[in-house]
């Protein structure tokens, strides 16, 4: 069996981490989520996820990944075999995220090329949705129904290529070129934003924009759904539970600091989310400035925010328009594809570890099969596929994810014994916080936001969508995931990895 492959070292593994976590989530998703559920109060249930189970989910992959040094589907198998089933769960749900990961890579792309022409296509708020929904994704022509297929939109489909290409070029070079490529796309965008929120805040109108973003609204707080999106956005920040930090951590020696790295890791990435908050929400009180209307008039929800409303900012500001917008959206797709390759390894480790198949080999099939089947997801009705697969397949496997890692982990594995095990080489020792988080909070958390999340679906039909496309997308791409993990974990393959018999962490 050839070596495992290595990070050069620590800072390479952290910011290779950090370029995971930090990608659309942060740039596009966080400021809304955060406005929309009680602003400054949001970052209260927040920080508590952060603590209670982000962090602590975060300590129990690096760990699996560190002590065995294979990806998450064999280092939970060697807990007992029956959480093999978690692991490629996990890796499937990685491997479904990608595949409209890289369609919204596409979208940057297009709105990179046609930065020149913005004071067109973003004159106004109207001008750009009708660019973004109609002109881009063909949205209108599904009006609403996942079904309405009218056909590929083309440009977006090269877009989803070209992504495809560029991290398969990147994830196929080894760890070697992925380390190369993270020295440019993990700093710049942090000196990309700052340069952001020094223009945002510093326009009229800016301080309408952040206290519409930071005010708090105390009573958000006693809503269950606050706390949900909490730990979702968490979640789905941090690139925890989708297998994605156990494949990363396992290029790393089994001496390496784990509690310090995963508090580093996930103070990088919060503060970059609250940073790009500024950057988004000052820019857009300004925009409600200029055109004397209040906030909540230009800060909509979703996909709009950051491809509509933005750009029709951007082309207010006095000078510079295309200037800005350049660095708006490569931003964007410096953000973008460190999170689209790390969801790549992921999926080329696991095959790898399964089948013994060559890194080259693995991520070509990878990313021929994904070309595929993201095709749905460049349709008129691609937003529509998005939004759903992201509901039912991606959220409720970050979070079964997340309680089945706590279970394997503090009631199979140990607590104490794996706590013993970490602390030897901790730079910050764990101790009964931890333990309480593992074992209680965050399983129990996390499962009284399952059972709540479901009783809502059948209560209430996702967003309106029609029963059948509800049914069809989204419970089906999530049991297609499901049987797919109970399959893979049930069949042998003689070149599997053997993973070397149980030592301290420190041998
Ligand atoms: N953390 C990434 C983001 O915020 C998404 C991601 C999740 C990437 C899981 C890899 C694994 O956009």
């Amino acid at each position: 069996m050839s070596e495992r492959e290595n990070w050069s070292g620590r800072a390479t593994f952290i910011m290779a981490a950090v370029g995971s976590a930090i990608g659309f989530g942060n740039m596009w998703r966080f400021p809304f989520v955060c406005a929309k559920n009680g602003g400054g109060a949001f970052l209260i249930p927040y920080f508590v996820a952060l603590i209670s189970a982000g962090i602590p989910i975060m300590i129990l992959e690096y760990y699996l990944g560190i002590r065995h040094r294979v990806s998450a589907p064999f280092a939970l198998g060697k807990i007992k075999p029956i959480f093999k089933i978690v692991g490629w769960l996990a890796i499937l749900g990685a491997f479904t995220l990608n595949l409209f990961y890289n369609a919204i890579m596409g979208w940057t792309f297009i709105h990179l090329f046609k930065v020149s022409t913005i004071t067109e296509w973003a004159a106004d708020i109207k001008t750009a949705e009708a660019h973004f929904f109609g002109e881009i994704l063909g949205v209108p022509a599904s009006q609403g129904n996942p079904w309405n297929f009218v056909g590929i939109q083309w440009p977006l489909f090269l877009g989803l290529i070209l992504s495809w290409l560029i991290i398969w070029w990147i994830v196929k070079g080894g760890l070697n070129r992925v380390g190369k490529v993270l020295l440019y796309t993990v700093p710049l965008p942090v000196i990309f934003v700052i340069i952001m929120v020094i223009r945002g805040i510093t326009l009229p109108g800016a301080v309408e924009g952040l206290n519409y973003y930071l005010t708090p609204e105390w009573s958000k707080l006693l809503e269950a759904k606050v706390w949900l999106a909490a730990y979702g956005q968490i979640f789905f920040s941090l690139s925890i539970c989708l297998g994605t930090l156990v494949a990363y951590s396992s290029f790393m020696p089994k001496d390496t600091e784990i509690p310090n790295s995963a508090a580093i890791t996930s103070f990088c990435n919060c503060t970059f989310s609250f940073l790009a908050g500024f950057a988004i929400f000052s820019i857009l009180g300004f925009f409600a400035y200029t055109l004397n209307v209040p906030i909540t008039e230009v800060a909509k929800a979703g996909p709009g925010l950051t491809f509509v409303a933005y750009p029709a900012a951007m082309v207010q500001l006095p000078f510079g328009v295309q200037f800005f917008a350049y660095l708006f959206y490569i931003t964007l797709f410096l953000l973008g594809i460190d999170s689209a390759f790390s969801l790549l390894e992921t999926i080329v480790a696991a095959l790898k570890d399964k089948f013994g198949w060559t890194r080259l080999k693995a991520t070509t099939f990878v990313t021929i099969i994904s070309i595929i089947l993201g095709i749905p997801f460049v349709t008129n009705s691609g937003l529509l596929w998005l939004d759903i697969v992201d509901h039912f397949a991606i959220n409720y496997i970050l979070v079964i994810g997340g309680i089945f890692e706590c279970i394997a982990l503090a009631y199979f594995f140990g607590g104490d014994k794996l706590i013993k095990d970490i602390n030897i080489n901790a730079e910050i020792q764990l101790g009964k916080l931890f333990k309480l988080c593992i074992y209680f909070l965050a399983p129990g958390i996390l499962t009284v936001i399952v059972i709540k999340s479901i009783i809502e679906e059948v209560q209430k039909p996702y967003e309106g969508y029609p029963v059948s496309a509800l049914l069809v997308i989204g419970l089906g791409s999530f049991l297609l995931c499901l049987i797919g993990a109970i399959v893979l974990s049930s069949t042998k393959s003689d070149k599997e990895v053997k993973i070397p018999t149980d030592g301290k962490i420190a041998q």
